[in-house]
């Protein structure tokens, strides 16, 4: 990872008191659970929280960063602040809007604000489009006159750092890096209010990651646009953002400043995660032991946890501001 430039130094942090462009409250998100002979039989219930009671604000020109391992719920909580999934409880405010319910009809002007960039930028682009007809979808749509369409297009290639000929290429003729870009061009096509992007950097090798990990920093400063940086990797949060939110199987347990977070984590589940960082460079944390259950009474870390105390057992601890910015959800934090 690059350490050449310290932690969210590009940028002064929007504080949360700031206009909201984000504010998840109190959601939950259940999923079926597949049906298989064993669950049958030991009568297990037939949904599970994915999300479980996530609170989550996104400043407007904020870059934030969930992490949490594999299946801790990012995508399903990303995917449910885009309103691609309806969430069961609670409320999704966007731009003041309460959106928790709109109906896809009225869902479109949101998407116009909203971006999403992938892992894999070639399955959200169609291999027989060119560069160009994947630019230009979006404003065409949008209902953008042709000659605007043109100066954007370009304007864009430009802006994410790909020479004007890459608009007769096709997706397949690209590397991973440039496809990311033009991802990400694309992302910005409609100047959407809010980027999110999952796992965006998580493929490419260490010195390309570095290059678009720069490029997100400098575009988000310079079109003023908030991120939730999706990761389970600890560099790629330290680096990108203002403020991290950590989950635990469907659970927010702790969220800060990136800075306070990093130096002084207070949930135990952080401080564990935040362990397995080295210096070494690239770190997929993994410290699951054993399955939780995520509709089990008491704290979601309880299994695991060093620092349990009785109450542990009894009720999952409510969200707590501890410090300016930084939540926790524990009874006995460290
Ligand atoms: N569409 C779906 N239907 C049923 N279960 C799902 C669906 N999407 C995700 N899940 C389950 O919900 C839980 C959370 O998944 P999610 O993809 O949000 O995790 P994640 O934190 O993004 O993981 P990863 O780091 O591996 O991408 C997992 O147990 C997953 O198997
Ligand atoms: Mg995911």
């Amino acid at each position: 990872m690059p350490d050449d430039r310290p932690a969210a130094e590009a940028h002064v942090a929007a504080p949360l008191h700031a206009p909201l462009l984000v504010d998840v409250q109190n959601v939950t998100v259940r999923f079926r659970r597949k049906r298989t002979f064993a669950t049958l039989l030991s009568n297990t219930p037939t949904s599970f929280r994915a999300v479980a009671e996530a609170d989550l604000a996104i400043a407007r020109q904020e870059v934030v960063a969930l992490v949490g391992e594999s299946g801790s719920g990012k995508t399903t909580l990303g995917r449910t602040i885009l309103r691609l999934y309806e969430p069961n409880e609670g409320v999704v405010v966007f731009e003041g809007q309460d959106i928790t319910h709109l109906r896809e009809r009225q869902l479109r002007a949101v998407w116009r604000r909203m971006a999403l960039v992938f892992q894999d930028p070639l399955s959200s682009l169609n291999p027989r489009h060119t560069i160009h007809t994947a630019l230009a979808t979006p404003l065409r749509i949008a209902g953008r006159a042709a000659s605007d369409v043109e100066d954007r297009v370009k304007a864009a290639l430009q802006r994410v750092g790909l020479p004007l000929d890459a608009r007769g290429r096709y997706p397949h003729e690209l590397s991973g890096g440039q496809l990311q870009r033009v991802a990400l061009a694309r992302a910005l096509m409609l100047s959407p209010a809010l980027v999110i992007a999952d796992e965006a950097v998580s493929k490419l090798d260490v010195s390309v990651r570095s290059q678009i990990l720069n490029l997100f920093k400098d575009l988000q400063a310079d079109l003023n646009i908030s991120f939730l940086f999706i990761t389970h990797d600890l560099h790629v949060a330290r680096y990108i953002s203002d403020r991290v939110a950590v989950m635990f199987f469907g659970r927010i347990v702790e969220t800060g400043p990136v800075r306070s977070l990093f130096r002084a984590p207070r949930h135990p589940y952080t401080r564990a995660l935040l362990a397995t960082i080295d210096d070494r460079g690239e770190d997929t944390p993994q410290l699951r032991r054993g399955v939780v259950d995520p509709d089990a009474p008491g704290c979601i870390y309880q299994a695991q946890c060093p620092r349990r105390i009785a109450r542990c057992a009894e009720a999952h601890p409510p969200t707590t501001t501890v410090e300016r910015d930084h939540t926790l959800a524990c009874y006995n934090p460290g």
